[in-house]
């Protein structure tokens, strides 16, 4: 890519934010990081198995929402689709894992689908769905990619739904018998487990806004599912430890710098109540710093109506690593709840920085304040940044697909991994996101966000350029800045 493509791609004044060191020159190399520095590319059971209902699978709450008609027979999906078939992961988990290892990786975090296993969400287990994800683990293993397994992104059982979901407490006995069961499949093959994938977006999303699956709008139903949620953490992180001996045992978050809606003290509230939100309320309680109540006050409600004697201490946890899940920065608009404050929303400022498609904001060095900021807890030995990418408009183009943004954005965003980890921040691991394009939840098969293009009616792979680019980076071969 030429400077002047790039200067075009990046709006004028981003140039100190791609040069994480200020000396414009040196690119990153992955050297830079350390031989033990882990390198993979992660996604999500909903959002590339497919094969939703096949060999005894039971439906997810993603089923029952992708398929919920309202309205003049439109679903809360952007393009209407569903996940039915997705990027066919569950026939093609070779392939793709091959794919893994090609471009050079040496992991590939993915996640267990729950009802895939119990399709009751409880009791009778699928021994189908127990050996699709054992051969997965064998498929990487074989491949030289390490698995890294979530247990929880996003595809609860309905049934347990029909009684709940997250929000009814029952969950943590229902939990502990699902991770009981995936630790004893796979606990002798997996190194590396996550609980849970982002709970903030779950809930806030599934139980508040209602634009994710379940698509329930009730403060109170959002806190119980937070808290539940919460208590989870610490279940799931006991059953693996006893389960999956040996075995590092972390769990994910979102996290995005919070900027004030404008300057000034009358914004000041509604910024701090937004980034406990986002930043606090899933990563405190769990580290016995309670919950972030004198910012948030919504959250008193846990302590008042929800939260049982003792819950204190079980929520507890020692994490091996958290993963640190970076995409944008959010701003805070106020709101006039007293409870609440602010809401968090997606912004831009044209002025000085680049916008995805899904139109969140390129802001590399917010990735170094997440990292830096959760190194200040001084609790957590080991960071990961287990997804961070972008989505652009790409078009597929013959046999080719040029995606120079998406090269600038991981190079961007690695030079301020780099950064944070010179400055003595544990990180050492990095996963894409994503392997391949997939289903990006309402927003459906629009953005995408693969390293490698998915022809979804052909089912068809090509790598894009930033699949090549990760190809000849990881291989130390020098990818000059500028000349792509
Ligand atoms: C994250 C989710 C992941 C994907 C990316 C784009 O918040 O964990 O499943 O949707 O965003």
């Amino acid at each position: 890519m030429s400077e002047a493509a790039r200067a075009s791609a990046a709006p004028a004044g981003a140039g100190d934010v791609r040069d994480a060191f200020g000396d414009g020159s040196a690119p990153v190399r992955a050297s830079d990081f350390g031989d033990g520095f882990v390198w993979g590319v992660a996604h999500a059971s909903y959002q590339v198995e497919g094969a939703w209902d096949a060999d005894g699978k039971g439906p997810s709450i993603w089923d029952e929402f992708t398929h919920r008609r309202g309205l003049l027979g439109r679903s809360g999906i952007r393009d209407g689709s569903t996940g039915d078939v997705a990027c066919d992961f569950y026939h093609r988990y070779r392939e793709d894992t091959a794919l893994v290892a090609r471009l050079g990786f040496r992991a590939q975090r993915f996640s267990v689908s729950w009802p895939r296993v119990l399709p009751e969400g409880t009791g009778r287990a699928n021994p189908a769905g127990l050996d699709f994800y054992a051969r997965v683990v064998d498929a990487c293993l074989e491949a030289g990619v390490e698995p890294w397994v979530t247990l929880y992104h996003w595809d609860l059982p309905q049934a347990l739904q029909a009684r709940g979901g997250w929000a009814n407490r029952d969950v943590l006995g229902w939990f502990e018998e699902y991770v009981a069961l995936v630790a004893r499949a796979l606990g002798d093959r997996v190194r590396h487990w996550m609980v849970f994938n982002e709970p903030l977006s779950f809930t806030i999303l599934g139980y508040l806004a209602g634009a994710h699956a379940p698509g329930v709008r009730s403060p109170m139903a959002f806190l119980r599912a937070v808290h539940h949620v919460n208590l989870c953490q610490a279940v799931g992180a006991r059953v693996l430890r006893d389960l999956a001996r040996g075995a590092a045992v972390g769990t994910t978050q979102y996290f995005a710098p919070i900027l004030p809606w404008r300057d000034g003290a009358l914004f000041e509230p509604a910024r701090r109540a937004v980034d406990a939100l986002v930043n606090r309320l899933y990563v405190e309680p769990n580290l016995g710093l309670g919950y972030p109540t004198r910012d948030l006050p919504l959250a008193r409600w846990i302590g008042r109506r929800i939260a049982r004697p003792g819950d204190e201490q079980a929520i507890r946890v020692d994490w091996d690593f958290l993963g640190a899940q970076y995409y944008t920065r959010l701003r805070a608009l106020p709101l006039p709840i007293p409870w609440l404050r602010g809401a968090p929303l997606f912004g831009r400022d044209f002025r000085r920085y680049d916008v995805t498609s899904t139109g969140w904001e390129v802001q590399p060095d917010g990735l170094y304040e997440v990292l830096s900021r959760l190194h200040g807890y001084g609790r957590f030995a080991r960071l990961v940044v287990t997804e961070n990418g972008a989505s652009f408009a790409d078009r597929l183009e013959g046999d080719r697909v040029r995606d120079p943004r998406r090269i600038a954005f991981y190079e961007d965003h690695l030079a301020q991994v780099l950064r944070a980890r010179r400055e003595g921040v544990p990180v050492d691991g990095y996963f894409c996101w994503s392997l391949t394009d997939n289903f990006e939840w309402a927003d459906g098969y629009v953005p995408r966000f693969g390293l490698v293009y998915v022809d979804y009616p052909t089912q068809r792979r090509i790598v894009k350029d930033s699949g090549r680019w990760w190809r000849a980076w990881l291989a130390g071969e020098t990818v000059a800045r500028g000349e792509r």
